[in-house]
């Protein structure tokens, strides 16, 4: 019998290796188009083998089973009905859960006493991680799908900040000083309820704008929970797609930030709001106005064109559309690109979900590093939507809060069409001096019709 258990263990760790080298390369085909739905399905696979094996030997299986049918047929419900749009605010629930199973845990573990002083540590550490992103996760959920209009000044989200701070401190406290509790003392359940108050207080006084930036982390978040469950559990493959998840959320938080020229700090405890005050942007020289008509007989004679979209595409939900312009630019022997940055939008790669859905060839998107140097050889720019990541002040106006963020320079192109419905300035607040630049022509109006009016002039 021991014998036994000894050779399931092996076989259990033999397959879990297996489901996490799955993992990783599912985790590599995501990065290219035609190999991501493959490798999704290969992580989701790695993950049913790992869970399958795990179940070999556990003592009441069914109840185990029940749980993932049921969650199994709730998540794909969601992800099936959910619009492209809300998948941030999907991704936050998801984030959440996984720290609710993670707190869960730790929680069951607290109660069958810790063996020694790592094993506490590790559930003290999981307690509040896993609560902080369960909550914090809710809290972000609702900011992002504007149920939650709390605002990041008034007093209640100063009240649950606090908390937060008192809860961390309380975190630090209870794990290096447990002989100052009283033998009666509940004090795991005052972490708790300060761990999971603490996580509204967390999340609370940052922007609904900065909240994809907030999601990535909170993702990280449960990564490193799920991994420091795998270590209390001592489950190799819970610590290895923990640590997974934790890695790559934490990258993609920095890739943000980065994109975006802001410090994590600044984002999770200052915000653009704070930081645009000093901006000395103003409205300088004269706009120029221009209809579809003079803009069709222009494009209709450019031999390449950029086309730049951003939030105000995902709004319109122009892409289809834009496509089709793309397509009829080219038939018409125009050399046409897609110039995507990486903070275009609101949720990372949002554009290239868009175009993909649209079904914009991968090989005709360009980096802002790939087409900046060229610019000045490009005819026309088509900004959709765009402005931030178009705004010049981020590389002329040093005072501006978006110095340094790295833009499409399409100022440099010697057209610019910018289409959008007003004057009225994107996510950071700040005025854009594109929009009064001598080559800069702007077509007013939703996107998606003056895209598509476009369009009709090609076809006529
Ligand atoms: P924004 O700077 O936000 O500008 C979008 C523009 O779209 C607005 O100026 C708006 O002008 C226009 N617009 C809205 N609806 C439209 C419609 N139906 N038709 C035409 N135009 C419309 O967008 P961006 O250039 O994509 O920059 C993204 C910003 O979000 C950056 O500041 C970035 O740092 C920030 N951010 C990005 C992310 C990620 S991960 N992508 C996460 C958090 C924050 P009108 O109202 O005048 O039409």
């Amino acid at each position: 019998m021991s014998i036994l258990i000894e050779n399931l263990s092996t076989l259990q760790n033999v397959i879990y290796i297996i489901s996490s080298m799955l993992f990783i390369t599912g985790i590599k085909m995501l990065g290219k188009e035609d190999t991501a739905v493959r490798g999704n399905f290969l992580s989701a696979l790695a993950m049913f083998i790992a869970v399958s094996i795990t179940l070999v030997n556990v003592v009441n299986p069914l109840i185990i089973i029940i749980g993932i049918s049921v969650g199994a047929i709730l998540g794909s419900v969601i992800a099936l009905k959910v619009k492209m749009t809300s998948i941030p605010e999907m991704v936050a629930l998801f984030n959440g859960f996984g720290g609710l199973a993670t707190f869960f845990i730790a929680w069951s573990e607290y109660s069958t006493t810790p063996e020694n002083y790592f094993q506490y540590i590790l559930i003290m550490l999981t307690t509040f991680i896993g609560g902080v992103t369960f909550t914090g996760s809710i809290v972000a959920y609702g900011k992002l799908s504007e149920r939650l209009t709390i605002k990041k000044t008034s007093l209640i989200t100063k009240l649950f900040t606090t908390i937060f701070y008192v809860s961390l401190f309380y975190l630090i406290y209870s794990a290096f000083f447990t002989d100052i509790f009283e033998p009666n003392f509940d004090f795991y359940l005052i972490l708790i309820i300060l761990t999971l108050l603490g996580g509204i207080g967390f999340v609370l006084p940052i922007g609904g704008g900065d909240m994809p930036v907030v999601i990535s982390l909170l993702n990280s978040f449960s990564g490193i929970a799920a991994a420091f469950a795998g270590l209390m559990l001592l489950n190799n493959v819970l610590i290895v797609a923990g640590s997974l998840v934790g890695a790559s959320g934490l990258i993609l938080t920095i890739i943000m930030a980065k994109a975006m020229n802001r410090s994590i700090g600044n984002i999770l405890f200052v915000g653009y709001a704070a930081s645009s005050s000093g901006s000395k942007s103003e409205e300088t020289g004269e706009v120029k106005p221009i209809n579809v008509s003079d803009a069709f007989l222009i494009l209709e004679n450019a031999s390449s064109v950029l086309i730049v979209p951003g939030y105000g595409m995902a709004v319109a939900q122009a892409q289809h559309v834009v496509r089709e312009l793309g397509e009829l630019l080219e038939a018409n022997g125009t050399e046409v690109k897609y110039g995507i940055h990486p903070v275009a939008g609101r949720m990372p790669g949002h554009m290239n979900v868009l175009l993909a859905e649209a079904n914009v060839p991968y090989d005709v998107l360009v980096e802002p590093d790939d087409v900046n140097p060229t610019m000045d050889s490009v005819d026309v720019t088509v900004v959709i939507g765009a402005n931030d990541v178009v705004n010049p002040s981020a590389t002329e106006e040093p005072g501006s809060p978006i110095y340094g963020m790295p833009i499409i320079e399409v100022h440099n192109s010697r057209t610019v069409f910018v289409l959008k419905r007003s004057m009225s300035s994107g996510f950071a607040g700040v005025q854009n001096p594109l929009f009064f630049k001598e080559n800069t022509r702007m077509l007013f109006g939703d996107a998606k019709e003056s895209i598509g009016g476009l369009v009709s002039e090609f076809k006529e």
